[in-house]
């Protein structure tokens, strides 16, 4: 997915989009001030708007100015290590206004809160509160005991915590496109990754608080929504599985498991004009159910973040990612023959993973070349302590070799983000406005099915508006188009 947005990746521009999100100032006559800092993942983000709706509750407005702030937190990333030194040279920085205002709050939340634990209040001393991914409803309590001028720790995980009930306050917004939390967790246990044991188990979250949640946005003016999780395909809802009292109240509406291709389903049925889109996928778990309901739907983005990690068979053994170089190829296949060349499919790469030789890197780029990927996040391997990889195998390739692959790796992105993108010119396409483009307020930026920014004269169009448009030129990172025709039926 574009699920990861910390700063180590790619170029110095994606790096700056990519560093971190802040509040917005918020005033609905609240008495006290929140200012969160969300690095990480869109989960990271999305969590982020549960935090300060619990918190909205108990008395805090967002404010954009951490200076204004009775409460700081920053949800934090722990996937690679420079995610955690970027969050705690950020804390550092805080020294000066916790010197100013002893009465500041200051807390860290999300997989470092979760890896780190109650070590954290001593290794940063001005931290006031730890507080892990699943344990956000205590929050107001846990900030109530540093009020006091203790320090309070919860890194609590749940099987069962979706925050289902909890409307978020829509902080990243731009009121045309949301995030929705699907489910929680991961029990993949990739060797690499931390997120296992920073988020705890897979849980599904209830399918009518989702598709409430759709109806909800898409009546308030919002027309794309995300649906969110680790692992999207091995979502799956069941009333045995869950909260029996809940069932007692839905029975007639659920009475079989819902997977994740009936979920997308009830999602697109909101309404034509609802975009869909949901990341990430695993390739172990995408199924050919999945790609014919995108098919059947026009609403649902022609877009699949399928990661592949490494395209060498014994590598993604060592990295335990259950599949082979032949099985993704074949997932490929499948989206080709169902979905067309058209369907936009994006990555993430690590390079130089534990013991990898020349030629299984070179398998990495012969298969990325095969894919013609249009997108792709990519990393150097970051050994993280606790996973798998760290107490089985040596972290033994070289900074520099890691870096020089990487470079590789993205230098050949490049070049297929280049050739993906020329082959859309001349192609009429639908977009949905988001707001106006960075460089020009003369110009609107929109995205398009294979999730690709298109940017288009103003015109008359506006966001949140559907335009039909014919695309005109290209860079590697854009696409550009001229306006066809502004809100075509869609139904
Ligand atoms: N659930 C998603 C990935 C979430 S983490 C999936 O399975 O595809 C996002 C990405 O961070 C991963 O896909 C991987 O490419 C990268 N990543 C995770 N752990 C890493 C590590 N230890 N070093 C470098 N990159 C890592
Ligand atoms: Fe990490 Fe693997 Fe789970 Fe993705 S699927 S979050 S890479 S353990
Ligand atoms: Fe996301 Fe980073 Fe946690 S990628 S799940 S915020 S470790």
């Amino acid at each position: 997915m574009d699920l990861i947005k910390d700063i180590d990746i790619i170029s110095a521009e994606e790096a700056q989009a990519c560093d971190y999100k802040t509040t917005p100032d918020e005033n609905t006559g609240k008495t006290k001030k929140l200012y969160i800092e969300s690095y990480g993942c869109q989960m990271n983000f999305s969590d982020s708007e549960i935090v300060a709706s619990i918190m909205k509750e108990n008395g805090y407005d967002t404010t954009s100015d951490f200076e204004k702030a009775d409460v700081i937190f920053l949800n934090t990333c722990s996937i690679r290590e420079k995610a955690e030194q970027t969050v705690r040279k950020r804390l550092s920085q805080f020294n000066q206004i916790k010197k100013e205002n002893p009465d500041l709050t200051i807390g860290v939340l999300g997989c470092m809160a979760e890896r780190l634990k109650e070590n954290l209040l001593s290794e940063e001393k001005i931290v006031d509160v730890v507080v892990g991914p699943d344990a956000y409803r205590d929050l107001p309590n846990l900030v109530a005991v540093a009020e006091e001028g203790q320090k309070a720790v919860n890194t609590f995980l749940s099987r069962e915590e979706t925050y289902a009930d909890i409307a978020p306050v829509r902080l990243n917004s731009n009121g045309v496109t949301a995030f929705i939390s699907i489910m929680r967790g991961c029990d993949n246990m990739c060797s690499f990754c931390v997120v296992p044991f920073t988020r705890g188990r897979e849980r599904s979250r209830d399918p009518h608080s989702i598709v409430a949640e759709a109806k909800d946005l898409f009546e308030k003016g919002y027309r794309e929504v995300t649906l969110l999780g680790q692992n999207v395909d091995s979502y799956k809802w069941s009333p045995e599985e869950n909260n029996k009292a809940r069932l007692n109240k839905k029975e007639e509406e659920v009475s079989q498991v819902v997977s994740f291709a009936h979920l997308l389903e009830m999602v697109a049925q909101v309404s034509p004009y609802l975009r869909v889109r949901f990341s990430t996928s695993h390739p172990k778990d995408i199924t050919d159910e999945v790609l014919h309901t995108m098919k059947k739907y026009d609403n649902i983005c022609k877009y699949i973040h399928l990661p592949v990690q490494s395209g060498n068979s014994r590598v993604l053994e060592l990295m335990n990612r259950t599949y082979d170089r032949e099985w993704y190829l074949d997932r490929v296949r499948a989206i080709r023959e169902i979905l067309g060349e058209e369907c936009g499919i994006s990555s993430d790469m690590i390079a130089g993973f534990c013991t990898e030789t020349e030629e299984e890197h070179q398998d990495t780029l012969s298969l990325m070349d095969i894919v013609q990927y249009d997108f792709s996040y990519m990393f150097y391997y970051s050994e993280r302590p606790g996973t798998l990889a760290a107490k089985k195998f040596e972290d033994d390739i070289p900074l520099e070799i890691k870096k020089r692959r990487l470079a590789e790796i993205i230098e050949k992105q490049s070049l297929l983000s280049n050739e993906r993108n020329k082959l859309d010119l001349g192609k009429e396409q639908l977009i949905l406005i988001e707001g106006t483009a960075k460089k020009s307020d003369q110009q609107l930026k929109g995205r398009n099915s294979a999730n690709k920014v298109v940017i288009i004269p103003a015109g008359k169009a506006k966001k949140g508006d559907y335009v039909k448009v014919k695309i005109t030129d290209c860079s590697p990172a854009t696409l550009f188009g001229e306006i066809l025709e502004i809100n075509p039926a869609l139904a």
